[in-house]
């Protein structure tokens, strides 16, 4: 197994010195994860393209940006997110009919594209997109908010993405999203995650190089 990748996410970091927070974990990321949200997708509201794009316009952060967008309009807001060709865009399978169209319009800036999906839909729905996509994230959670309990059912979906990706022969990383602790990772690594991201059980830490050491060793 390859090594798996961690992407804090900052809906638990302090938004106030935002980029001394995401310097915390820099050196241990693989990918800092950006939460959108809009208040109608999900019932709560963070940040859009003004922030992040200041993240990166700072040159302070060396790691890649996912920006994931639980939000209602990705064809509107995902072209005003600036990206490069490490950073990727993630949208929600749920608020679009024309998945392949849009995954090709985020593409066009250059950046990856990923899928995720509330726990309740179809995992099966995203099988045909599998070839044209980078990531799909998996939420751990209902998506919203930060600090909620694992849902265990998520390992079955990781399951059977990862025998389709397998199958298909397709690259296609898998990544989980929501209730990862030390307590949780080892359930979805087994199952076939490649990438965890964790809010709470980084940002939520005093110290986040150990809070990430502490979820890579549950897993050795
Ligand atoms: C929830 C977000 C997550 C969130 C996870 O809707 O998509 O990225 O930050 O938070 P934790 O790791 O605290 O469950
Ligand atoms: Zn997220």
């Amino acid at each position: 197994m390859s090594e798996v990748v961690f992407a804090p996410s900052i809906l638990s970091a302090d938004f106030g010195r935002l980029i001394e927070e995401v310097e915390t974990v820099d050196e241990v990321a693989g990918s800092i994860h950006v939460d959108v949200m809009d208040g109608h997708f999900v019932p709560n509201i963070t940040i859009g393209p003004l922030v992040s794009n200041s993240l990166k316009k700072s040159g302070r952060v060396n790691t890649p940006l996912s920006i994931h967008l639980m939000i209602d309009d990705p064809w509107k807001y995902g072209p005003e997110f600036d990206v490069g060709s490490e950073d990727m865009i993630l949208f929600h399978s749920e608020v679009t009919e024309r998945p392949y169209e849009l995954i090709k319009r985020l593409k066009a800036q250059g950046c990856k594209v990923g899928i995720s999906q509330k726990p309740a839909s179809p995992v099966e729905d995203i099988f045909p997109l599998l070839e044209e996509l980078d990531e799909v994230l998996v939420m751990g959670v209902e998506p919203g908010f930060g600090g909620q309990e694992f849902m265990t059912e998520s390992i079955e979906r990781i399951k059977v993405l990862e025998k389709q990706i397998r199958e298909n022969d397709s690259d296609t990383v898998i990544s989980v999203d929501g209730g990862m602790s030390p307590e949780t990772v080892g359930s979805v690594v087994q199952a076939g995650a490649d990438k965890i991201v964790a809010g709470s059980a980084i940002f939520g830490k005093e110290d986040r190089i150990k809070a990430v050491r502490d979820m890579q060793n549950a897993l050795s």
